[in-house]
């Protein structure tokens, strides 16, 4: 247990290697406030140059204001939040309130953040920090569905050879679907979005419900989370109670799993994941299976994929990390 704390420790601080330069495009959602939280305060391991919003589990507008009020509660007012696509490509919107609740985030107090949002649009902000930064230096995150980098990429495909890495929470091959029988939700909400990425040929890895579920924030990973005294540990336990309670009155009987925080352990450190590398397309066609993930792991001789599959987690390692960076939070004022 010392040894896993300490490389949690040890990634949260970036283990001497410089920090990522990173977007974390996002669609705030329970899940993403956590992975918020983490990203938020591991500023030795990730660079957040911004956030970007889109509309998935909740409209356009509540995840702008959702990510807007989790940068406030990590003190984080230097991290611009550049608000996005307000509906898919293609497809008519679908939003998970049920799992998010009408705010998008559960029941944690709501109030109007006091710093405004980034007086752009998030494709913009994407194409125009991938075009002026060395190429190769700056990944993105994605947790919601993939409008933003999608339309990005149509508008100026030269951007695809300049991104870091992609890291992406959808899909799913081993686990079936959580939205219909064989989607995920992300990729399920803008399936034309996820097949452009995936087609890209931009260096992408998937973090899908194979791997999400295996990480779930048991009663003693709460309680962990719990017992800190700072102000992002009391919001995160406020919504991975929520969770819990959503996850029981589904009758799933199980802890609620923690898919959007995979995204960004994966960036902090990769180890925690095992990925294989992959043939990965997006069903768009079909009314039945819309938004499945179709996963080939023979690959021909010589070809590399396009894409890395998670396949197993370190689901202790990545509760270590996000404990451990939830423990540095800004105190609660006495
Ligand atoms: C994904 O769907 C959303 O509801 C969550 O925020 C997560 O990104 C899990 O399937
Ligand atoms: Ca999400």
């Amino acid at each position: 247990m010392a040894s896993l704390l300490r490389r949690a420790r040890e990634a949260a601080d970036g283990g001497g290697v410089p920090p990522t330069s990173l977007i974390f495009d996002c669609d705030p959602g329970v899940d993403d406030a956590i992975a918020l939280f983490q990203a938020f305060g591991a500023p030795q391991a990730l660079d957040l140059l911004a956030i970007t919003t889109v509309a998935g589990n909740v409209g356009a507008s509540l995840t702008a204001r959702n990510a807007r009020l989790i940068r406030q509660i990590a003190g984080r007012l230097d991290v611009p939040v550049v608000p996005g696509c307000e509906r898919p490509m293609v497809r008519p919107p679908v939003e998970a309130g049920h799992f998010h609740g009408e705010s998008g985030l559960g029941h944690l107090p709501i109030f109007e953040p006091e710093a405004p949002a980034y007086p752009g649009h998030a494709v913009d902000f994407i194409v125009e920090t991938l075009m002026s930064r060395p190429e190769k230096t700056v990944s993105l995150a994605v947790t919601g569905p993939m409008t933003n980098l999608a339309m990005a990429m149509v508008r100026e495909p030269r951007i695809v050879p300049r991104i870091k890495a992609v890291s992406a929470m959808g899909g799913a091959r081993r686990e079936g679907g959580n939205i219909t029988a064989s989607a995920e939700y992300n990729i399920y909400a803008d399936p034309h979005a996820a097949q452009i990425v995936a087609a890209s040929g931009c260096p992408l890895v998937m973090l899908g419900l194979d791997v999400t579920h295996q990480v779930r924030a048991t009663a003693e990973r709460r309680a962990r989370i719990a017992a800190l005294p700072t102000e992002t540990a009391r919001a995160a336990t406020n919504l991975l109670t929520f969770a819990d309670e959503v996850e029981r009155r589904l009758g799933t009987g199980d802890d609620p799993p923690q898919h959007d925080l995979c995204a960004i352990a994966y960036l902090i450190d990769p180890s925690l994941f095992l990925t294989v590398p992959c043939r990965l397309s997006v069903e768009t066609g079909s009314e039945l299976t819309l938004g499945h993930t179709a996963v080939e792991f023979r690959l021909a001789a010589g070809e590399a994929g396009n894409a890395r599959w998670a396949t197993k987690a370190d689901a202790q390692g990545v509760f270590d990390l996000l404990t451990e960076t939830l423990a540095r939070g800004p105190v609660r004022p006495a």
